[in-house]
């Protein structure tokens, strides 16, 4: 269904948050070429339910593909939560089995036991990630010795998507959910920022978590976790393009997603607008 010519790496959020991951696979990858794909016009995906984020997931995945991208990675959590599993095992059997998704929860568990010493880990993600117990489900099966608790954190996407997650008004929503996570286990020793937007919290959660607790964004570890992936796929490696380039793409307003993307890239770059229902 989709041509084998060689192509880019997608790298797929439902907006910004994405360029978190994409920047640091961009910096552990620099020679290889990409497309981001930001949902922005139907973001935030946090509240959506399974069956509508799959739905969105599965159009940019194919968008992706037909521009070309050989693998995809689903830089969102919520995506990765409620969509990846059945795009793996539906969808790409019968686009194009060659073609790859990959998405962002399955790296962070394989090292979340060389993290905690406790055996005790926090989760902390929008509602759609918390309500799937994607992390829990899935650190269970490797390490059922890990005792996983999941906070939603509905507000914190909104707090960085506004550019206020540096403003005293954050540290109210920040220090809540901190708070009530650590009480519900005052064992954790380990939290995991399971959204893409969180990056740019952790300097206020910091403020409100003990020292001993490590804050843990996925960024480095998704990106070093791909390039592992592609050294033991030869045949994927082969089949990406390497010339440097970075094309970036929104389903809103191309100047406000360029205008936006410097707080997480802090490059200004050029944007393309499309659509993809
Ligand atoms: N990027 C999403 C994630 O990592 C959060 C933003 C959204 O709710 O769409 O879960």
């Amino acid at each position: 269904m989709f041509s084998k010519v060689p192509g880019p790496i997608g790298v797929f959020d439902s907006g910004y948050g994405g360029l978190t991951i994409f920047d640091k696979i961009r910096e552990i990858l620099p020679g290889y070429d990409f497309i981001y794909l930001g949902d922005n016009a139907r973001a935030p995906y946090g509240p959506r339910s399974f069956d509508v984020v799959y739905r969105f997931t599965r159009q940019a995945v194919m968008k992706l593909f037909e521009e070309g991208c050989q693998l995809v990675i689903l830089a969102c959590n919520t995506a990765s939560a409620k969509a990846l599993r059945t795009i793996q095992q539906k969808d790409l059997p019968e686009w194009n089995p060659e073609r790859r998704v990959l998405g962002v929860i399955r790296p962070t568990v394989e090292i979340i036991a060389d993290i905690t010493t406790s055996g005790h880990v926090g989760i902390l993600g929008t509602t759609g990630t918390i309500q799937s117990e994607s992390y829990g489900m899935e650190i269970e099966k490797i390490f059922p010795h890990i005792q996983v608790t999941g906070e939603a954190c509905p507000m914190w996407v909104p707090l960085v998507e506004n550019e206020e997650y540096d403003s005293p008004g954050a540290d109210y929503f920040i220090e809540k959910h901190v708070s009530h996570i650590l009480s519900v286990d005052p064992a954790i020793d380990t939290l995991v920022l399971g959204c893409t937007h969180y990056p740019l919290l952790a300097d206020k959660i910091r403020q409100f978590v003990p020292e001993h607790v490590r804050i843990f964004s996925q960024g480095d570890r998704v990106a070093k976790s791909l390039k592992e992936y592609l050294l033991r796929h030869p045949e994927m490696d082969q089949r990406l393009t390497r010339q440097g380039t970075s094309r970036f793409l929104t389903t809103e307003a191309a100047e406000k997603f360029s205008e936006t993307a410097t707080i997480f890239l802090h490059d200004p770059i050029q944007v393309e607008q499309i659509s993809i229902d």
